[in-house]
């Protein structure tokens, strides 16, 4: 199987947060899915593809180059942090046109690059049913990517079938955002991993992979 695999960061675009660390989750999936699979990765700046999730033509370029695969899963897209106050209509905008509409496109683009029966796996976050302070846009957007999963699932066409996956704070990132999410248990790599396992190689689709403990 052929999965092609492109990854995100959140933008907090706060100060406070700068997230090396937190690159290690996706790299755990596209690990393991390498075992059995064929994986292309791509991003803006690293990978075997250069692409940019919030540019629907660098998606349509990319997927012109690598050809028909069997399987798309995006780990990807940035919203931004903030305190709902400070929050302008420009600070929402950046999440939808990256995480929301970023995943709407891969969605809308690469269904015309996966063989019949082909999969589609997106990322949200527990934000979209239990959010913190700071998160009035990227709980915003990782609803509406809950809703859009659900009805487009209805749609698709050649036994194509989307799932997302909504993780909570992934092990490797909480010493890094502990502070935000109080009260908050890390999930195991190994639960963030075995949730994209779920959605590339079970049988469901217009699922909601939760994983929040
Ligand atoms: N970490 C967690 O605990 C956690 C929990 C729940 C949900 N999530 C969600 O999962 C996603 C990934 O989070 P993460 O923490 O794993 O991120 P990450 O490891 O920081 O992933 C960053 C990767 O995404 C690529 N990327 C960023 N924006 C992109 C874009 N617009 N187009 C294409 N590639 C892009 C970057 O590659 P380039 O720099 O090369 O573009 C980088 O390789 C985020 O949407 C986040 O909200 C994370």
């Amino acid at each position: 199987m052929s999965i092609f695999n492109t990854f995100g960061t959140p933008n907090y675009r706060n100060e406070n947060f700068n997230n090396r660390r937190a690159r290690n989750y996706r790299k755990k999936v596209s690990e393991h899915l390498s075992k059995t699979e064929i994986v292309s990765i791509a991003g803006r700046n690293s990978g075997d593809f250069t692409m940019d999730i919030a540019d629907s033509d660098s998606i349509e370029k990319m997927f012109r180059k690598l050809g028909k695969v069997d399987a798309i899963v995006c780990i990807a897209g940035e919203a931004k942090w903030d305190h709902f106050e400070n929050l302008s209509e420009e600070d929402f905008y950046i999440g939808i046109k990256s995480k929301l509409m970023g995943q709407v496109n891969l969605v809308r683009i690469g269904q015309h690059f996966l063989n019949p029966g082909g999969y589609i796996t997106l990322s949200t976050g527990i934000l979209a049913d239990d959010p913190v302070v700071m998160t009035a846009s990227a709980a915003m957007v990782n609803g509406g990517i809950h809703s859009f999963v659900q009805a487009a699932a209805l749609e698709l066409k050649d036994a194509i079938r989307l799932n997302v996956v909504s993780l909570g704070l992934v092990i490797d990132a909480y010493e890094k955002y502990k502070d935000y999410f109080p009260g908050h248990t890390p999930i195991s790599m190994g639960k963030a991993v075995n949730a994209y396992v779920k959605s590339v190689k079970g049988k469901g689709n217009g699922q909601i992979i939760r994983v929040y403990d």
